[in-house]
C-alpha cells in the first residue's frame, strides 16, 4: 500500500486493511526498516515510503508483479547450492507450475555443458521457474528460446538499451554476455513431468572473475546505471506469461519466431558454425518455428541447426 501511495497512510488505515493491530503494523513497519525500507512515520499523519532497497524478496517481487500465474508462489532464499536444483527438488515434491525460485546468492550456480555460474551476493539476479507444461519431450528445449526472448525484451523495457539474443539463449548487450539460461527436464516416455528454467542476469557487478572478463558484462558497467534487480525479475516474468500462453496455442515458436529473429545477433551475418570435428562459415537466416538456426552455405544449400553440440560464433570474436 505504501508503494502504491505517494502520500501518507494512517496507522488506523492500516489496521483497518489488513485487520490487523497497531502493535502488528509497528511490528512490521521495523522489520521493513530493518530490511532497507526508509520510512517515514509521523503522528496524525501515519507512514510514508521514501525508498526501498535493493532487495528482491518475496514481498518485494509480488509488490511489483502483474501476472497471472508466472511468480504466484516465491521462494526466496539469502543463499542456496543453486535456484535449478531447488526448483527440480520442488518439481519432484509435486510443487506448482509457475513457482518461482531466487536467490541473493548461489554457492553452486550451473552453467550449460557442466561448467560453474559464478553466482556473488547482492548484485545479480538468480532465478528458476518451475513449469509443468502438456507438451511431448522433444518440444520442451523450446522453452528456453521463449525464456530468450522474455528475458532480451524485459531488459529492453527496464533499460531501454538494445539487448540481444545470441542463439539459442545468451542474452548479449553490445556483444557481450549479461545473461545466461539453463533449462532442465524431468520426462517420462511421451510426458513431461516437469521443466526448470533459471535465469542468471549480471545486473550491478562491476568486475568479473578472470576467465569471463573478455566476454562478460553487466546491465549496470553496459550502460552506466543502476538497476532494481526485483524491476527485472517482475519485468522477465511478465513477458515469459505473454510469450508461453502464445507458445502453447501452436505448442512451436511460430507465433514469436518474428519478435526473436528481430532480437537476434548476426541475423542476416555471416557466422561460423562449430560442429564437432567440423567448422563452417555460413549466413545466419534467423530461427524457424521449431527454434532450429536456418543457415544459409556460400553454395545456397540451407541447414538447420540445433542447440546442443553446435556454437555459433560470429566472425569475430564471442559475438
Ligand atoms: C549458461 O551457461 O549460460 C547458463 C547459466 C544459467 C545460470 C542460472 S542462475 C539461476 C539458475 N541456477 C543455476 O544454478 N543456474 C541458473
Amino acid at each position: 500500500m505504501l508503494k502504491e501511495s505517494d502520500t501518507y497512510i494512517s496507522g488506523q488505515q492500516l489496521c483497518d486493511d489488513f485487520k490487523v493491530s497497531r502493535t502488528s503494523i509497528w511490528k512490521v513497519m521495523e522489520q521493513l526498516k530493518r530490511e532497507g525500507y526508509q520510512i517515514e512515520a509521523v503522528r496524525n499523519r501515519g507512514y510514508r515510503l521514501i525508498s526501498s532497497p535493493d532487495v528482491i524478496s518475496e514481498a518485494e517481487i509480488s509488490s511489483l508483479l502483474k501476472t497471472q500465474w508466472a511468480g504466484k508462489r516465491i521462494i526466496y532464499y539469502d543463499e542456496t547450492d543453486s535456484t535449478n536444483n531447488q526448483a527440480k527438488a520442488c518439481g519432484e515434491r509435486g510443487g506448482a507450475h509457475g513457482t518461482l525460485f531466487v536467490a541473493d546468492r548461489q554457492h553452486a550456480g550451473k552453467g550449460r555443458r557442466g561448467r560453474a555460474w559464478s553466482s556473488p551476493p547482492g548484485e545479480s539476479i538468480y532465478m528458476t521457474i518451475l513449469l509443468r507444461p502438456d507438451i511431448m519431450p522433444e518440444s520442451a528445449p523450446m522453452l528456453t528460446l521463449v525464456m530468450g526472448l522474455s528475458t532480451a525484451e524485459a531488459i529492453r523495457k527496464v533499460t531501454g538499451a538494445e539487448a540481444k539474443i545470441k542463439w539459442p539463449n545468451d542474452i548479449v548487450l553490445n556483444k557481450r554476455k549479461v545473461c545466461g539460461i539453463l533449462t532442465e527436464m524431468a520426462t517420462e516416455m511421451v510426458h513431461v513431468n516437469y521443466v526448470v528454467i533459471g535465469v542468471g542476469i549480471n545486473v550491478n557487478q562491476q568486475q568479473f572473475p578472470e576467465e569471463i572478463a573478455d566476454t562478460a558484462a553487466s546491465l549496470c558497467r553496459e550502460t552506466g546505471r543502476i538497476y532494481r534487480r526485483s524491476e527485472l525479475i517482475a519485468a522477465v516474468l511478465e513477458r515469459f506469461e505473454e510469450n508461453y500462453g502464445i507458445f502453447l496455442k501452436t505448442g512451436d515458436l511460430s507465433g514469436i519466431q518474428k519478435a526473436y529473429d528481430a532480437v537476434l545477433v548476426n541475423c542476416g551475418q555471416e557466422v561460423r558454425v562449430l560442429e564437432p570435428g567440423h567448422e563452417y562459415e555460413a549466413v545466419a537466416e534467423g530461427i524457424n518455428r521449431n527454434g532450429e538456426l536456418m543457415v544459409r552455405l556460400p553454395d545456397g544449400e540451407r541447414r538447420y541447426i540445433f542447440a546442443g553440440e553446435v556454437s555459433v560464433r560470429g566472425i569475430y570474436g564471442y559475438v
